[in-house]
């Protein structure tokens, strides 16, 4: 499953905040910045969603500024889609290798960090291969049914989402 992991904060105040973000697993870096409302990855040109997907990589996905929700698919637990709110210094996001997942940025944008955790057999140009929902009938199948997600960390109030999503914890 995928974990909302939470971190040190020395010092958390409007004009000084002071964390301890180590993941110490980590032997990779990645920043992704989003200006406005960016979709990682972009549709395809039907509009349908597409995925990444890690195969030799865990994400620990941290927003340094601005908020994203992130959509994940995995086959293999017992609710296969979760939606997961990630604001500006709140939680890691850790996203296990095998994950379909994707991410909307609020209107304003943001700046993620993520710590990955790549295994010996990870290639960068193999993990950050796109997988389209148009072309993966499982996946197809699962958007377009009517199952509901299931929400997380949707507990704070947000002016500036894209879309509204339940404020559900
Ligand atoms: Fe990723």
């Amino acid at each position: 499953m995928f974990q909302l992991l939470d971190f040190r904060k020395f010092r958390d105040t409007p004009s000084v905040q002071f964390f301890d973000i180590t993941v110490a697993t980590s032997n990779a870096r990645d920043l992704v910045y989003h200006e406005g409302p960016a979709i990682s990855p972009n549709n395809n040109d039907y509009g349908d969603w597409q995925f990444y997907l890690h195969a030799h990589q865990e994400d620990n996905l941290l927003a340094l500024s601005g908020g994203r929700t992130f959509h994940l698919v995995n086959f293999e637990w017992e609710d296969p889609y979760h939606v997961v709110r990630l604001d500006a210094n709140r939680h890691i996001l850790r996203i296990p290798p095998g994950t379909f997942h994707r991410s909307e940025s609020d209107l304003n944008g943001s700046l993620v960090i993520n710590q990955a955790v790549r295994d010996e057999a990870a290639e960068v140009e193999h993990e950050f291969r796109v997988y389209d929902s148009r072309e993966i009938p499982k996946l197809r199948q699962l958007l377009s049914s009517d199952i509901q997600p299931c929400y997380h960390a949707f507990d704070r109030p947000q002016t500036d989402r894209s879309e509204d999503y339940p404020q559900a914890a």
